[in-house]
């Protein structure tokens, strides 16, 4: 049996797997960076780099102890090299370039959000391709029609803020700790999801596989504090208003996310759909999307709840590379943007 190192630095978690070539996972931990951003309510991007220079070398040491694997044992190194944060990319990128060279292994470049999707196949003997693939995360909420792991093709997505942009940025207004997208869900368990009739922007088009939620964002803060440019203070807003905000707000995003998937899969042939990235974490989501699948006959897959958010077990992808003979030049450079 064969062994790999994935690494996992796109954005602020610090994270390291060793992976058998048959998807086992053998060891992986996740270093949150949580703490460090929530006094800015966002990702701090210079801090979340200088935080993955401290903490992927130690996680790295500690995936591989309790693997009780040798470098010499490795098939390869993995590593997410795009899209995200410039700094962040750069330095598990450069720790990963060291270590192959240190060891002398084969480097494997992973593109961060094939693996959100990939995430879906872990655990899983049968192949999950080809899929509609749905990440929908922090950073993107973005349709693919994936032929293989490495095949796709984009077919639609945000034209501004991703889903958990939203989700965060509105936990801000309601005066959330950062990450806001766990919290507001929490809070939105006591309220009522009818309460406000939120926009549930470009879902009626029935021609666009894409998402908004800038406005959806903007509606919500001036139910809050209306229409002025007034400073938002959360703490004079009635808990039990918060609580509906949260539960209406949620259920518009998840009312967009779960129209424009099911449009993806009537305009696509296939008839399978792969969700991933922060986002599918959310309980409401995955309970809604369930159903609207089944009665629309769509077989769903959605990554298991800890491999949602990032984390280095889905660079598991990185066999599917190696099993198809494509090599990583060490001279590789990140890429932060998407490319389509
Ligand atoms: O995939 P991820 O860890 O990082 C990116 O690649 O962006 O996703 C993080 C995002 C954050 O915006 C976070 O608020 C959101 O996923 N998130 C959630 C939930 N758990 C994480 N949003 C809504 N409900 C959740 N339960
Ligand atoms: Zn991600």
């Amino acid at each position: 049996m064969e062994y790999l190192l994935a690494i996992e630095s796109t954005c602020d978690e610090s994270a390291a797997a060793v992976i058998r070539s048959d998807g086992v996972v053998v060891a992986d931990s996740v270093a949150s960076q949580e703490d460090l951003h929530a006094p800015f309510q966002g990702v701090v991007p210079e801090i979340a780099a200088r935080a993955h220079l401290q903490k992927l070398l130690p996680i790295i040491e500690v995936v591989l102890r309790r693997s009780g694997i040798q470098p010499q044992q490795l098939a390869a190194v993995a590593v997410a090299t795009e899209p995200g944060l410039p700094g962040s990319l750069l330095v598990g990128l450069c720790i990963a370039k060291a270590l192959c060279v240190a060891w002398s292994k084969p480097l494997v470049a992973i593109n961060h959000l094939q693996a959100h999707i990939y995430a879906c196949q872990m655990g899983r003997s049968e192949s999950i391709y080809p899929c509609v693939g749905f990440v929908v995360s922090g950073g993107h909420t973005h349709l693919y029609r994936c032929h293989t792991p490495l095949q796709w093709e984009f077919l639609g997505g945000t034209i501004d803020d991703a889903a958990g942009e939203a989700f965060d940025k509105v936990g801000v207004m309601l005066g959330l700790p950062f990450p806001g997208g766990p919290q507001l869900s929490k809070l939105g368990e006591q309220g009522d999801p009818a309460a406000f009739e939120f926009p549930r922007p470009m879902l009626s088009d029935q021609n666009s596989l894409s998402f908004s939620f800038s406005g959806l964002k903007t509606a919500v803060r001036y139910k809050l504090y209306g229409s002025g440019s007034q400073a938002l203070d959360p703490s004079l807003i009635p808990t039990q208003m918060k609580a509906n905000v949260a539960a209406s707000f949620e259920q518009a995003v998840i009312d967009c996310l779960i129209g424009k998937c099911l449009l993806a899969i009537r305009r696509s042939s296939e008839a399978r759909l792969c969700v991933g990235g922060g986002v599918a974490a959310n309980q409401r989501f995955r309970t809604q999307l369930r159903r609207a699948c089944e009665l629309a006959n769509i077989e769903l897959l959605i990554a298991d709840s800890k491999l949602c958010t990032d984390n280095a077990v889905m660079g598991g992808l990185a066999w599917e590379s190696l099993r198809s003979g494509m090599a990583t030049d060490l001279g590789i450079d990140i890429c932060a943007g998407l490319v389509r």
